[in-house]
């Protein structure tokens, strides 16, 4: 479980998080909602411990983030997977090299272990056929192929898949997502929503996805948080959301047409 106590950061004279209390429930997938710029990526990068608070305190499993040595929050760091806010693969390495990249950092040198690594994340994220086919020569060949290939030949979806894959790498516990359907078509979108879905249903991670997208939401979430005004102005499950009378949430949620009846 992850818990957030009073988090308040400032830069400069600008206040972003004034107070942020909250918690994350394991195995479960939690959108984090808010308007642009109200502090949403900010807030996650305080849980990875990428920034740290001015007062508050971040508990991973019952651990305080804040007071981990470097060491510790390297370690800690292996457990979570974290997708980027725009996918920000590294256009000069090859597909193979983005998504191994955490176990090289790591100081992994273990070929075997770090070819099947990749397989494997790349068959997770559906860029591959299911791994399991004994190395055959097919896969072998998509492999290589896919492996080779650079960020600018692949579409805006599948470089969303390849950043997805690269937060697997590890199996970490729990997957950090940072807008990650921003910038795709809706078809694509959903088809990376489906994949979320499947990854925390397969692998029981704990997922915290932030998202603009309220099909995301709705496809997605067991659990909402939204903030607004530097600190949590809802948390519930996306029922409560959509009953709620609170009319910052009204406003937010009127902006977006009704979830589709299927969901
Ligand atoms: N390193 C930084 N130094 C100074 N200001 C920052 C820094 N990081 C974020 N900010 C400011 O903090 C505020 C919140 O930023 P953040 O990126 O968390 O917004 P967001 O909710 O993720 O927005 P979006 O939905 O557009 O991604 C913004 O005003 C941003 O300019
Ligand atoms: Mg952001």
């Amino acid at each position: 479980m992850i818990e957030l106590r009073n988090i308040k950061k400032a830069f400069g004279s600008k206040v972003v998080l004034n107070g942020v209390s909250c918690t994350i429930p394991t195995g479960k997938t939690t959108c984090i909602i808010g308007r642009s710029g109200c502090g949403k990526s900010v807030l996650l990068k305080h849980i990875v411990g990428m920034l740290k608070a001015d007062t508050g305190s971040v508990l991973i499993d019952g651990r305080n983030v804040d007071t981990l040595s470097k060491s510790e929050l390297f370690d800690m760091r292996r457990g979570i997977g974290y997708v980027f806010q725009g996918a920000a693969l590294f256009d000069s390495l090859t597909v193979f090299e983005n998504v191994i990249i955490s176990l090289v950092e790591h100081g992994v040198t273990d070929t075997d272990h770090i070819n099947a690594e990749a397989r494997r994340v790349l068959s997770a994220v559906g860029l591959l056929p299911p791994v399991g086919g004994n190395g055959s020569a097919d896969y072998e060949r998509e492999f290589a192929i896919l492996a080779a290939k650079k960020p600018s030949d692949l579409s805006g979806g599948m470089r969303k898949r390849v950043g997805v894959a690269r937060a697997l790498v590890g199996q970490p516990e729990y997957i950090f997502y940072d807008e990650p359907t921003t910038g795709l078509d809706p078809v694509t979108s959903q088809q990376i929503d489906d994949l979320l879905h499947e990854l925390a249903g397969k692998y029981h991670v704990t997922s915290v996805v932030i998202t603009h997208d309220m099909f995301s939401v709705y496809n997605v979430a067991d659990h909402v948080i939204m903030l607004h005004d530097g600190v949590v102005r809802f948390t519930g499950s996306v029922a409560e959301l959509q009953a709620s009378s609170d009319p910052v949430v009204v406003e937010f949620l009127a902006r977006f047409v009704p979830a589709p009846s299927s969901v």
